[in-house]
């Protein structure tokens, strides 16, 4: 079975970023890199975790003019990431498809940031529902031709029913049972994300922060195969 885990390297430099990256080993061989490291650390990291054979996720969540982030999203490409997140606008999505053109870089759809409420979208003048704004974002993403959405472990099975069986669904928000939440609050087990229909399980903190990473992924790939 292929590993649907993408380790989240929230670190803040190259040096803790390594570190993990050699300990995990083989176990994870596919890395979320986000704001926090890629501000550190720009597209030198991003093109070392390729060198050295790991796919990585870039999470950057473009939001941007058209032109904008179309180009943005061609640079990436053109480096061999594997994942993208670009916002999830109509236009914002369009731009990031005639960006990446014919490559081989998959884009990711966020539809509503999981620490948005109501309070949020009212604050931003959308007067509805977080659940209304996901449904009406997946339809878009659909129709803009990305080709996946990063949800919550909860909505999941709602967003692949309405994306459909190809669509790269990718969860974070996933804890082991017994396993520390710290702040996610809405969180479901590996198995349980992966059986509601997610394809990659974004993981950080269970693994980066374990005794022992190399051993905690391998045990999460064991309690999902199992
Ligand atoms: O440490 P933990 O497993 O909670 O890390 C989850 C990762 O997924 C972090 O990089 C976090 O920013 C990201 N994420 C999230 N919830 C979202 C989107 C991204 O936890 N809705």
């Amino acid at each position: 079975m292929n590993n649907p885990i993408i380790v989240a390297l929230d670190v803040p430099g190259a040096a803790e970023a390594w570190r993990l990256v050699e300990e995990l080993g083989d176990a994870v061989r596919f890395y979320k890199v986000g704001m926090e490291l890629y501000a550190a650390e720009g597209p030198a990291m991003v093109r070392e975790l390729l060198a050295r054979g790991a796919r990585v996720f870039l999470d950057l969540k473009f939001y941007d003019i058209p032109e904008t982030v179309k180009r943005a999203t061609a640079q990436v490409a053109q480096m061999g990431v594997s994942l993208l997140t670009v916002h999830g606008s109509g236009a914002v999505m369009r731009a990031a498809v005639e960006g990446r053109g014919t490559s081989e870089l998959k884009l990711l759809g966020v539809t509503v940031l999981t620490s948005f409420d109501e309070s949020d979208l009212a604050d931003l003048g959308y007067p509805c529902k977080v659940e209304d704004l996901v449904t009406l974002r997946v339809r878009k993403a659909v129709e803009a031709g990305v080709d996946g959405l990063v949800c919550s472990p909860l909505e999941v099975s709602r967003v692949r029913e309405i994306a459909g069986a190809a669509a790269v669904l990718v969860t974070p928000g996933v804890r082991s049972a017994g396993a520390a939440t710290g702040d996610q609050k809405r969180v479901a087990t590996p198995k349980e994300a992966l059986r509601s229909g997610a394809t990659y399980l974004v993981i950080g903190r269970q693994i980066t922060r374990a005794a022992d990473p190399r051993a905690e992924a391998l045990r999460i790939r064991e309690e999902i195969e199992s």
